[in-house]
């Protein structure tokens, strides 16, 4: 069907830059003209607007998802507790916030269908000396913890969730990032939101640790100089980021929807197939990764490979499996199946239609 060969990427920043080129040189230009640098008036705006945006009371800019973590979890640990419980397939990025943070980590298993903890696994996981649960939205779908923040809470655990892939995704018109005592927002280039560098962002309705960390993220001032909380450290998300981001708000929300469009585009084109699409079906979901399972990964990727669709795997380590992260002894039947199964496929919103098909059309090779 496609005479040119095309080779379809798993991302291409330039595209999104190259379309948005005067909008974002207009940024430049008003914080050169305001000759303010970091938490200046771009600053300022973008966490009223973000805050807006999800409906929540504050929010609080920092230079990036993993320091958002740390903040977060700083804030919000009980005193007397030492213990961060969280999954172990979400790329390590909470493991290193909590270990940053100086505490310890513990993993809970994921449910089968959606990758991402659940009220039962996490119930299994909790002990006394376990303090905050981060809960990764991971691939951009919004888990319903409802349940599990009560049940958390009911047993003095606060809940983080860990927003960096599902930032606009919502159940019952309540964004991610509202459901638990804070949530942690990234902003690196590849996010569905994403700046021309670095940057992140917490949020939250609790007017205490919205102070809270909004003082660890500068040294733990109360005032200048003025050290009051331990723990701080330097983290501030930039004018120019915060610029660009307010920029690109707006569009959020149709962004998402391109690239729910294009994970269901994907799913039926698997539909029959050897490889199953994690669906992505519904405002819960904004289609962060499209993330494909297949018993023969290697098959699947070889094969794709061959007719020009770059993939790629989110995540092909398991926290407790690297070296570097090291802990407690650990098997995570779930996880550790999934690991070794999934995928993901081209997914941003600067896709054309025909690379989409393009891919579809590889998809549905695989069956035959
Ligand atoms: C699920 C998740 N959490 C946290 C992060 C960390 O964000 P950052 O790279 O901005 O530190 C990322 C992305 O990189 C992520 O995908």
């Amino acid at each position: 069907m496609f005479d040119v060969i095309l080779t379809v990427p798993m991302n291409d920043l330039s595209r999104g830059i190259e379309r948005d080129r005067s909008l974002l040189q207009s940024v430049v230009d008003s914080v050169f003209d305001s000759g303010h640098v970091v938490m200046g008036p771009q600053h300022d705006a973008f966490q009223v607007e973000l805050a807006r945006y999800l409906g929540v009371t504050s929010a609080v800019g920092v230079a990036s998802g993993t320091d958002a973590l740390e903040l977060a979890i700083k804030a919000a640990m009980p005193a007397g507790r030492g213990t961060v419980l969280t999954a172990a397939n979400a790329g390590g990025y909470s493991s290193i916030a909590a270990r940053r943070a100086g505490y310890h980590v513990r993993y809970a298993d994921v449910d089968k269908d959606t990758l991402c903890v659940n009220e039962d696994t996490i119930t299994r996981g909790l002990a006394d000396d376990v303090g905050v649960v981060v809960v990764t939205h991971l691939y951009g779908h919004l888990t319903d913890i409802r349940q599990l923040v009560e049940v958390c809470h009911s047993r003095g655990v606060r809940v983080v969730e860990d927003c960096a892939q599902a930032i606009g995704a919502r159940r019952d018109s309540q964004a991610a990032g509202s459901f638990g005592d804070l949530g942690a927002i990234s902003f690196y280039p590849t996010k569905n939101l994403g700046a021309l560098g670095d940057g992140g962002a917490i949020v939250t309705n609790d007017q205490e640790f919205a102070a809270r960390v909004a003082q660890l993220r500068q040294y733990g001032w109360e005032s200048k100089y003025r050290v009051t909380v331990p723990g701080g450290v330097n983290s501030r998300l930039d004018e120019l980021q915060a610029g660009f981001l307010r920029a690109k708000l707006p569009s959020l929300d149709l962004v998402n929807d391109r690239r729910r469009a294009i994970i269901q585009r994907y799913a039926e084109a698997a539909a029959g197939g050897p490889m199953t699409i994690l669906p992505a079906d519904g405002e819960h979901h904004v289609g962060h990764l499209a993330v494909a399972r297949m018993a023969d990964r290697s098959r699947g990727r070889a094969e794709l490979s061959k007719r020009g669709v770059a993939t790629d795997v989110h995540f092909p380590v398991l926290d407790y499996q690297q070296p570097g992260l090291k802990g407690d002894e650990c098997f995570l039947p779930v996880s550790e199946k999934a690991t070794e199964e999934v995928f993901s496929l081209p997914c941003f919103a600067e896709l054309t239609d025909d690379e989409i098909e393009f891919v579809c059309d590889a998809i549905r090779s695989l069956a035959s």
